[in-house]
């Protein structure tokens, strides 16, 4: 196995507020590895600070055994990390084929458009849709089509911050589906989620978050059935 992604002794947060304390994580090639916690724990700010976003204060992100700590998004998404932020994360007021272009803006033309028909192949819901604008599509749709535009970048390693919030049961399921399909196409996962059981359940392995540290890791399915992190951090007690 190959390792995609090490951070090491990662602190960062907002210009002079620290959120995260010492994280220690790992992602190997072709992993869907899941990054859960309570609200304000530091989710959205550790997946920020590997993406050159939130403030990088000490310790390590290396890409595929290069130190990348510090590097700007740009220069990230050219050696192949892409990010499908929790908000915000399509242009309401531009159709849908012009949201996928807007994820390649600097790729010639006919690379571009190859890039659009796979990424549309990933999810064909939206071939359908791509002359309307992304504020007409359900939330679910809306979902697709951010994560769609991240894969125009063609990224080996995908980071998404809950992109199954606020989607009904259905929706949630067939998205970590989608995304957990994205494997087969090369691309590893690593991503936040509320819905803590239906990610963990195709996830490899699961981190646990506690007031910006990780306070557990382990594999996925040993996390489910803990019933002590159950109690705590699933949310509920069914398994
Ligand atoms: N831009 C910002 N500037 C300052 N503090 C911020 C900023 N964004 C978030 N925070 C604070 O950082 C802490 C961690 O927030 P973060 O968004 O990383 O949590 P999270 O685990 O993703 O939560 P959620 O599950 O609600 O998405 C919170 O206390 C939050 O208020
Ligand atoms: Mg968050």
């Amino acid at each position: 196995m190959s390792r995609v992604l090490e951070v090491e002794s990662l602190e960062g947060g907002y210009g002079s507020v620290q959120i995260l304390y010492g994280i220690d994580m790992h992602v190997e090639e072709g992993e869907f590895v899941t990054i859960i916690g309570p609200n304000g724990c530091g989710k959205s700010t550790l997946i920020k600070t590997i993406f050159g976003i939130a403030t990088h204060y000490g310790g390590n992100v290396s890409y595929r055994g290069e130190n990348v700590s510090g590097w700007r998004t740009d220069q990230l998404v050219n050696h192949g990390i892409a990010y499908v932020p929790q908000v915000d994360n399509v242009f309401p007021s531009l159709s849908v084929e012009e949201n996928l272009q807007m994820g390649g803006n600097s790729l010639a033309n006919n690379i571009l458009n190859e890039r659009i028909e796979r990424s549309l192949d990933m999810f064909p819901d939206l071939r359908s849709r791509e002359h309307d604008l992304a504020a007409s599509l359900s939330g679910g749709e809306r979902q697709m089509l951010a994560i769609s535009r991240a894969l125009i970048s063609d990224p080996s390693l995908l980071l998404l911050d809950e992109p199954t919030a606020a989607l009904s049961p259905l929706y949630q399921e067939q998205i970590i589906g989608r995304i957990d399909s994205l494997r087969e196409n090369g691309i590893t996962i690593l991503i936040v989620e509320q819905n803590a059981r239906l990610s963990l359940s195709r996830s490899d392995r699961g981190y646990i978050m506690s007031n910006g540290k990780i306070v557990h890791s382990g594999d996925a399915q040993k996390i489910l059935t803990d019933p002590e992190i159950g109690e705590y951090f699933l949310g509920s007690t069914e398994h």
